[in-house]
C-alpha cells in the first residue's frame, strides 16, 4: 500500500489484529434461540471474511447464558485451519472440563475493575474471581491453550460509577501474574472517550504491561467506539475487538447494547491503512446474514451505507 494515505507511516508498525467477538458477546444476550447450525454457518462466514480470531461460545452457567447453552455441540461443528482460534469463555472448572471435552485450545477468563459488575456477573468479588480463575489459568497453561482476561467496566461501572484506571490495572497486573497471554479492558456499558483511552494505556504501560499483550473492547453504546480505536491506535494499542452486525451487549451492564460493529472497524482501519486481513465485503455478507436470523436490520453504519470504493466514488459490498 503507498506511504501516501493517511494513518501511521509506512513500516512494520501496521499491523491491526481485529478479534471478533459476534458469536460470543454478540448473540449471548439475544433472547430468540438461534440454531447451532446457523451459528456455525456464521463462524464459516466470519472465517471466509479473513477474520482468524473468533470468540465463539461460552462455558458458563447454561441458566445465566441460555443462547450459549450449545456450546458443547458448537465448538467441535465448527471449520477449523491452521492459523484459526477460537477462544471460549470460561467461569469456573466445571466450564474448564466442558471446554476441554469440546476441543477448545484458547479461553477467556473474564473479571472486571469493580466489585458491584463481578457480583452481579459470576457472583462474586474481584479478588474472588481472581482467586477462581488461577486453577483455570494454569490447567490451560498447563495444556498450552492460549490465554485472555477480560476486565470489564475498565471506564466505567453501571452499578457505581466512574472507574480510576489504576483500578483497572491492578486487576490487569494481578491476570498477567496468573498467566494471561492477553489482557482485554472493555468499556462494557460504553462510557468512555479517547482520552481515558490514552490515559489507561499510559497507566498500564507504567505498570509495567506491554502493549502487545493489551487489547480494547469497546462498545458503541454513546457513538465513542470508533473514535476510542484512533485513540488507542495512536497509544500503541494493536488489538481490538469487534462485533459483526454490531450486535451484543452484556445482560448485567444495563444499557450496554451494541459491540462496536466489526465492518465499522475494517472500513476505519482500511481507509486508514491498517493492515489486519479482513476482507469488508466478507464481514458484510456474514453481518446480513446473522442480521437476518436475529430478523432486524443491520444496526451499524457501514453495514447500512455499505463501504466504498476510492476509485470511482461507489458503494461497495452491500450485497
Ligand atoms: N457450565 C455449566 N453449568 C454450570 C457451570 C458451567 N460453567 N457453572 C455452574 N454451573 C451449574 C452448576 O452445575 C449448578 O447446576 P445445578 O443447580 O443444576 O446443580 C448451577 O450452575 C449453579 O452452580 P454454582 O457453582 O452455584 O454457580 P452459580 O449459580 O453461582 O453461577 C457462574 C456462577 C459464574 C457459573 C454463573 O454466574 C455464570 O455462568 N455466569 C456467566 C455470566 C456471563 O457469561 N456473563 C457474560 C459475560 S460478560
Ligand atoms: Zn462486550
Amino acid at each position: 500500500m503507498a506511504d501516501a494515505g493517511p494513518g501511521p507511516s509506512a513500516g512494520a508498525d501496521r499491523r491491526v489484529r481485529i478479534y471478533e467477538v459476534g458469536p460470543r458477546d454478540g448473540l449471548q444476550n439475544e433472547a430468540a434461540p438461534i440454531p447451532t447450525a446457523a451459528k456455525a454457518r456464521f463462524v464459516e462466514l466470519l472465517v471466509a471474511a479473513g477474520l482468524r480470531e473468533i470468540e465463539a461460545t461460552s462455558f458458563v452457567s447454561p441458566r445465566a447464558i441460555p443462547q450459549l447453552a450449545d456450546a458443547d455441540e458448537l465448538l467441535p461443528a465448527l471449520p477449523q485451519a491452521t492459523g484459526l482460534r477460537y477462544p471460549v469463555l470460561v467461569p469456573n472448572l466445571h466450564g474448564m472440563a466442558r471446554a476441554e471435552a469440546a476441543g477448545a485450545d484458547a479461553l477467556a477468563v473474564f473479571t472486571a475493575a469493580t466489585n458491584a459488575f463481578t457480583e452481579h456477573n459470576i457472583g462474586m468479588t474481584v479478588t474472588d474471581s481472581l482467586d477462581a480463575f488461577e486453577p483455570i489459568l494454569e490447567r490451560a497453561g498447563e495444556l498450552g491453550w492460549w490465554r485472555r482476561a477480560y476486565v470489564s467496566t475498565a471506564f466505567g461501572c453501571p452499578y457505581t460509577g466512574r472507574v480510576d484506571p489504576d483500578q483497572a490495572v491492578e486487576v490487569a497486573v494481578r491476570l498477567r501474574e496468573l498467566g494471561a497471554d492477553e489482557i482485554c479492558f472493555g468499556d462494557t456499558i460504553g462510557v468512555g472517550v479517547p482520552d481515558q483511552v490514552a490515559e489507561l494505556t499510559a497507566r498500564a504501560t507504567a505498570a509495567g504491561l506491554t502493549l502487545d499483550r493489551v487489547a480494547f473492547h469497546f462498545h458503541d453504546t454513546r457513538g465513542t467506539a470508533l473514535a476510542n480505536v484512533v485513540a488507542g491506535l495512536a497509544a500503541g494499542i494493536r488489538c481490538f475487538d469487534a462485533s459483526t452486525g454490531g450486535t451484543g451487549g452484556c445482560p448485567y451492564a444495563p444499557g450496554a447494547a451494541g459491540n462496536l460493529a466489526t465492518e465499522d472497524l475494517v472500513y476505519l482501519l482500511d481507509a486508514s491503512g491498517w493492515e489486519h486481513g479482513v476482507r469488508l465485503d466478507g464481514v458484510l455478507e456474514a453481518a446480513r446474514f446473522i442480521a437476518a436470523q436475529l430478523g432486524r436490520p443491520l444496526g451499524s453504519k457501514v453495514g447500512r451505507a455499505g463501504g466504498w470504493d476510492p476509485a470511482n466514488g461507489a458503494p461497495t459490498g452491500r450485497g
